[in-house]
């Protein structure tokens, strides 16, 4: 069995019943009166042996016995056990104190129904129809997990036999199918977001798709946009598309249009605001609630929200809620988060899923709108305790939890399952039939456990197919999309006297002038594969040789690695090129080596993954930004002696540095040496890796990556706020993001700071020019969008009846797992009557957001009011692809509604297009831009409004590369109340 990744002991963990007196969810038994006492008895009881000694003999015993060295031994002991019975009960009452249920962040309730949009009309209508014959646990069983590794996915929600409702399979997400045989290992999200191209976005998520519904996956849990990347070292940035709310939002909604083509639930997660590792979640971390991220609304609005936004409009049917705590409410019980911004303001219809064990309360969630917890474990992992299960039946049954959100839960599910097709038998066929998953997260043996996390699990069968996925009926070869993403995500940052394109025969080279063969040296364990093998380390836990992804549940196991080494080995011509290979990062002696190359091709890297594995002191969390294992001395060796030295002290030969990484990395140590002539930020670019690499170095393919985020000079660049935090600051650690909407180059550019290399940037081997812009406003200027029209359809309403608690009852003669989670109760007598704790502001009924009203907001916020147009040209001598950015900037005296200051970034991305030119070719491109992107989050009026003053519209190539030329400044529209 596969090492049970994600596994805590009991003890780590906390308990929080938030059912009061109605529901005492089960406690560990340290908790439980009288527990333990027989132990306590074991040892105080005195011995029979030797009894009624007189009192006197006692006490001359006792001075004989109590020597100058035992009494200070006893005050030592004595010290000793006060010491711990305080650490103890202060322990306790950490672990008393336990979850806030619903903290402080704002409440907003009722929960929203779901099927208020026309889109979701049909799906609505017919889970209506499916879920009105299900009884109690029926519907609670689609609600809730069976609990981890007790079927063959990460995730397995119980199933309805009786109406063929399967049990949904989940399966990570994002970079590929995780625990899984024969299929694709692409790269990862921040190098696709480094493509800027969205058609490969979408192509990715297809294939995503296409490789999980073979494999019987219902539910990929991607494509991930939080973290968003406010904090560089940020352990799992690599999983998400870069720091910009528009390049995460697009790539986002690309990727979920791509998956969900293919019939396949996507996953908008972590939604929201998980930025670190490090206190991500109650216990792991040592401190007994979660980290808090504390946001005001702007901020939340114009940032971390706007990529869900994205997703929920791209048509997304699940959001995953994440770890963490927003402004002190844990994220799956976060009413405000969860009811208020995404179902109501931006009209999500599909389910709120939690991240695994991220569900801290039974009744506290599912008001604040969670619909499905995951694994289905409560607040342990595999104590077949979970927080809903046979809790939320009761809950439902003495009504702490109305039958109507009940209802909604399994409505928004189904329905989910419905809008992709799922119910189609053809694409998705039965369990009976050969259906379901068929491969097991747990064995890579044929025959298995089929719930191997029961210690009662006997049932065994074919749980491995190892169904192939990479190529579709229709010739569709995802290995050779992996590497067409890979290159694409491959950002040229330096490249001096035109070292790059290199020649496959040295052609041009003064070695071969010299009948020589021209000497290559490659240095660097990240230029060849581990030698453990490619998939030593669980999970990709660990950084040896090449670097191919980062690590956590978002790694997957490699189906083969091109390493860079062996691509440029099959690349070079052998009779025209030497290759030498320095396969370590070991610099004594390198010197040697160095000088006798005349190009060095050095490779340097830096990884990250998820908090649940360290790697070395890497908790997840980077360290530090420079590259890692020494890379940094490595290429200041190399640089420093390729080719020999000239008379001045030079190096003779060319370096070039290839940087595997999972993000901003700093590059000063060396990037202005004289012999370091190029530099590429290779990123994480999966199974294609060396292939990818080859076709940029040799000119196969022209450069068109372009950074997702700044590169600083200095860590410190990235401004006070953007350090992990690394010491718990309180029992739940608060972490502010006073830096609000100022993150990445919005930073950089407020605070007037040079970067290395500004988001945006790139090189080609070519060069491109815009001219021609043309910049008009159309549509109607008003300040805030269209008012929020009534839903145009109602959610299908089901019986709110409760039923008797008999009919909940276990069904007689059925085996029970341990562990294993159901949704039975034992007796009616178990349903307790009283009054539920119901938040504060339960019982007020807020009222519908003016920002929402459709998926992903107002309709009227997505109408375009800038239009744009303009050519570009590709001046170089050869063909390539240009990445033309979009910026939006204000001016100094723009002002908000009622006329009140507001401060803007200096300029934001909007948009992009890229853009494939033959050399000399131009060609005309065109944007518009919606209410939305020229507006900002009014937190007064809770709306999203368009400022008051001069709005420039510039293109360029890069954040800071904005020619005069092609920017403009819109006629002085005003835009006015609204009527
Ligand atoms: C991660 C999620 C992942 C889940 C299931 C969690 O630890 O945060 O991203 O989907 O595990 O593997």
């Amino acid at each position: 069995m596969e090492e049970v990744a994600h596994q805590r002991s009991e003890e780590e963990a906390s308990d929080t019943s938030d059912a009061g007196e109605l529901e005492p969810l089960n406690r560990p038994e340290a908790e439980q009166p009288n527990a333990g006492a027989d132990a306590l008895n074991g040892v105080s009881k005195p011995s029979e042996k030797g009894a009624q000694p007189t009192k006197q003999r006692t006490k001359s015993a006792w001075r004989r016995w109590l020597t100058p060295s035992r009494f200070c031994c006893f005050l030592s002991a004595l010290f000793l056990v006060t010491v711990l019975l305080l650490l103890s009960a202060g322990g306790l009452w950490a672990y008393k104190a336990g979850t806030p249920l619903y903290g402080e962040s704002d409440s907003w309730y009722p929960s929203p129904q779901g099927g208020t949009v026309e889109a979701w009309r049909q799906s609505y209508e017919r889970a209506a129809a499916l879920v009105s014959q299900m009884t109690l646990v029926e519907k609670v069983n689609i609600t809730t997990g069976t609990g981890w590794s007790m079927g063959m996915c990460v995730g397995n929600t119980g199933p309805v036999d009786r109406l063929d409702f399967p049990s949904l399979c989940l399966q990570d997400g994002p970079l590929g199918l995780r625990f899984m045989d024969n299929a694709t290992a692409f790269p990862a999200g921040i190098t696709v977001g480094a493509t800027w191209n969205k058609d490969l976005m979408y192509e990715r998520g297809r294939a995503h798709g296409f490789e999980a519904r073979l494999k019987g996956i219902n539910v990929i849990l991607g494509p991930a946009m939080g973290p968003f990347g406010r904090l560089p070292a940020g352990g799992r940035n690599w999983e998400g598309f870069g720091a910009d709310p528009v390049l995460q939002g697009i790539a986002a909604a690309r990727t979920i249009q791509g998956i969900q083509a293919e019939g396949v639930i996507a996953t908008a997660k972590h939604y929201v605001a998980n930025e670190q590792e490090h206190f991500r979640q109650s216990w792991e971390w040592g401190t007994p609630n979660a980290i808090s991220s504390n946001i005001d609304d702007r901020t939340m609005h114009e940032i971390y929200a706007w990529p869900f936004a994205e997703s929920v409009r791209a048509g997304v049917a699940s959001v995953m809620c994440s770890y963490n705590q927003i402004n002190n409410s844990y994220a799956c019980q976060n009413s405000k988060l969860l009811n208020g911004v995404l179902k109501d303001e931006l009209g999500f219809q599909g389910f709120v899923q939690s991240d695994w064990l991220a569900q801290r309360s039974g009744v506290a969630a599912a008001l604040a709108g969670l619909d499905m917890t995951m694994p289905g474990d409560g607040l342990f992992w595999q104590d077949g305790q979970s927080l809903w299960g046979s809790e939320l039946t009761k809950a439902v049954l003495n009504s702490s939890v109305p039958m109507d959100r009940l209802n909604d839960m399994v409505m928004r599910i189904v329905a989910a399952w419905y809008q992709l097709g799922q119910d189609d038998v053809e694409q998705w066929p039965k369990p009976s039939e050969g259906g379901g998953p068929n491969f097991s997260s747990w064995t890579k043996e044929r025959i298995g456990k089929l719930h191997p996390g029961s210690p009662d699990s006997k049932e065994t069968g074919v749980v491995n197919q190892y169904v192939p996925v990479r190529r579709t009926a229709e010739g569709g070869d995802h290995d050779d999309l992996a590497r067409k993403i890979a290159r694409e995500g491959i950002v040229l940052v330096k490249n001096e006297d035109k070292v790059l394109p290199l020649s496959r025969n040295a052609s041009g080279h003064p070695s071969l002038t010299r009948d020589e063969k021209l000497r290559v040296g490659i240095f660097g364990e990240d230029a060849f594969n581990n030698p453990r093998g490619i998939n030593a380390c669980p999970d990709r836990g660990c950084n040896e040789g090449t670097l191919s992804q980062g690590w956590g549940s978002g790694a997957v196991e490699l189906p083969y690695l091109i390493s860079p080494a062996e691509a440029l080995r099959g690349r070079f011509d052998s009779q025209f090129v030497d290759l030498t290979y320095w396969p370590t990062n070991v610099v004594q002696h390198v010197d040697g080596t160095a000088s006798a190359q005349e190009l060095c091709l050095v490779f340097v890297n830096s990884d990250a993954g998820e908090g649940f594995i360290s790697w070395k002191d890497v908790k997840g969390d980077r360290n530090d930004l420079y590259p890692q294992k020494g890379g940094d001395e490595l290429v200041q060796a190399v640089a420093a002696g390729c080719g020999g030295k000239n008379e001045s002290g030079y190096p003779v030969g060319d370096t070039i540095v290839v940087v595997h990484t999972v993000g901003p990395t700093i590059l000063e140590r060396w990037i202005d040496m004289p012999g370091v002539k190029a530099v590429l930020i290779a990123h994480l670019p999966g199974q294609e890796s060396g292939n990818a690499l080859a076709d940029v170095l040799f000119g196969d393919h022209n450069p068109s990556g372009r950074l997702p985020y700044t590169i600083a000079r200095k860590e410190e660049h990235y401004g006070p706020s953007s350090k992990i935090l690394r010491v718990a600051n309180g029992l739940a650690p608060q972490q502010n993001f006073t830096e609000g909407i100022y993150i990445d180059y919005r930073y950089f550019d407020k605070h007037n700071i040079t970067p290395r290399y500004e988001f945006g940037y790139g090189l080609s081997y070519s060069s491109f020019k815009l001219g021609g812009l043309f910049v008009h406003p159309v549509g109607s200027w008003t300040q805030e969008p269209k008012r929020r029209e009534a839903s145009p359809v109602s959610p299908p309403q089901l019986d709110r009846h409760i039923p008797d608690p008999e009919q909940a009852l276990w069904p007689e003669g059925m085996q029970r797992l341990r562990k294993y989670v159901y949704p039975y109760i034992s007796t009616a007598a178990e349903v307790k009557q009283g009054r539920y704790p119901y938040p504060e502001g339960y019982s007020h009924i807020q009222e519908p957001s003016p920002a929402g009203g459709g998926e992903g907001g107002n309709p009227s916020l997505y109408e375009t009011l800038v239009s744009i147009q303009a050519r570009v040209n590709n001046m170089g001598p050869v063909a390539g692809d240009a990445v033309v950015q979009l910026y939006v900037l204000y001016d100094p005296d723009t002002v908000g509604y009622g006329n009140k200051a507001l401060d803007l970034p200096v300029r934001v991305l909007r948009d992009w297009t890229k853009i494939y030119l033959e050399a000399g070719k131009t060609e005309g491109v065109r944007f518009g831009l919606t209410r939305k992107d020229i507006s900002y989050w009014d937190v007064e009026r809770q709306n999203w409004v368009v400022p008051r003053g001069r709005i420039t519209v510039c293109l360029g190539f890069s954040s800071r590369d904005l020619p005069p030329t092609a920017c403009s400044t819109l006629p002085h529209v005003v835009a006015e109340p609204n009527p």
